[in-house]
């Protein structure tokens, strides 16, 4: 059980945000503001093909910053990737970026920051506040609702060399400002929303059991978990609807929020550990984990589980634990796979459990777990 105080030290750090029908096009005064010249625009061939980057790209234009693009980035952003921008920003000249796209492209866009400034291979930055140089300003426009790398002090990394993500953790990480648009959702397939939708859910969980939560994060947490109850289903019916879309995106600030500031726990240890070795979408390894980490760690935090299982399932019948009704709604979602059935493998598991057991978001996980644990929570996941 975990004792908690609200007299507990906690620090709460976000960037400057803004939110709403048409922010997209305050890029380039912001750029402007900032005494950007030039700017290295991050992004990905899907969210380029879509029209959002050459819209931002306008806007830049607009106020008289010139640009030049980088978009080699995969889902799960590699080293190699963040070195290779980092090489673009140098020889282009630039002394600012810009992200537009899901978590891949700004958390790259943040390994190239923090790697041109530090003048230093972005894999020397692995675990907490080890980042010595700030990086140059970054403005982050997001086109997915869930990775809340537009407001969280993570990057997430895949060392292609050793197949293992890399968290990096630091302040200097924060965006300097996010333009929160609920128009680039709309072109974000079904899937993704879906996907993105599950992480978001999974930050606002994680971040209200965590260890280092606190009257600031819970308030963000449960909130990010009603609107995701509420906007989630209702937003796969209707995706081009903006109100719905700036309510997931409300989520995802929400959580990110909490999570940036309480950080994380056993569900994105193990989600990290599977997307490095099988290079698979984060959000689903999350949602398919989430309910087996809750009845894992349950004993250690039973009345926040509780109050998270109440927003489901608002009368308690005595028979519906809070991972039941976490496993029902990602259920009623469609999502009803397993981790065999999205490749991964059960000779895997051993590997894959040492390697979240190391994982910096372990730390603030409510209950200690063994790798034992971790690789029966695993198994039950298979
Ligand atoms: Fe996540």
């Amino acid at each position: 059980m975990i004792r908690r105080s609200q007299l507990d030290l906690r620090k709460f750090v976000a960037p400057e945000f803004i939110c709403g029908y048409g922010a997209l096009q305050l890029a380039g005064r912001c750029a402007r503001n900032f005494g950007v010249k030039r700017v290295l625009l991050v992004t990905d061939p899907g969210v380029r093909a879509a029209g959002w980057a050459e819209a931002v790209g306008e806007s830049l234009t607009e106020a008289g910053i010139s640009f030049s693009v980088f978009d080699s980035v995969s889902v799960n952003p590699r080293s190699t990737q963040v070195m290779a921008g980092m090489e673009a920003y140098r020889s282009e000249e630039c002394n600012g970026l810009v992200a537009v796209g899901g978590g891949s492209p700004m958390d790259c866009a943040k390994g190239i920051g923090i790697a041109s400034s530090n003048m230093r291979d972005i894999l020397a930055f692995e675990g907490v506040d080890r980042v010595p140089v700030p990086a140059p300003p970054l403005i982050c426009i997001p086109t997915t609702a869930g990775s809340s790398a537009d407001v969280s002090q993570f990057a997430i990394i895949t060392d292609e060399a050793r197949k293992r993500k890399v968290a990096i953790i630091s302040k200097t990480l924060v965006p300097d400002i996010s333009l929160l648009d609920p128009e680039p959702l709309t072109t974000m397939p079904l899937e993704l929303t879906l996907d993105t939708g599950m992480d978001a859910l999974s930050h606002a969980v994680e971040s209200y059991v965590s260890n280092a939560s606190s009257p600031m994060t819970d308030m963000h947490a449960l909130e990010a978990i009603r609107l995701i109850r509420d906007a989630l289903p209702a937003v796969m019916e209707r995706p081009d609807d903006l109100d719905l879309r700036f309510s997931t995106l409300l989520a995802s600030l929400y959580a990110g929020l909490a999570f940036s500031n309480a950080s994380l726990g056993a569900v994105h240890a193990m989600a990290h550990s599977i997307g490095g070795a099988c290079d698979l979408a984060h959000g689903r390894c999350n949602a398919l984990l989430l309910e087996h980490v809750i009845a894992a760690n349950y004993e250690a935090a039973p009345d926040r589980y509780d109050r998270i299982g109440e927003i489901f399932c608002p009368v308690q019948d005595g028979r519906t634990s809070p991972a039941e009704s976490i496993a029902a709604f990602r259920r009623s979602l469609g999502i009803t796979g397993t981790l065999a059935a999205v490749g991964v493998r059960k000779d895997a598991i051993g590997t894959l459990a040492r390697r979240a057991y190391a994982d910096p978001c372990m730390v603030t996980n409510p209950r200690r777990l063994t790798c034992e644990d971790i690789e029966r929570i695993y198994e039950r996941a298979l």
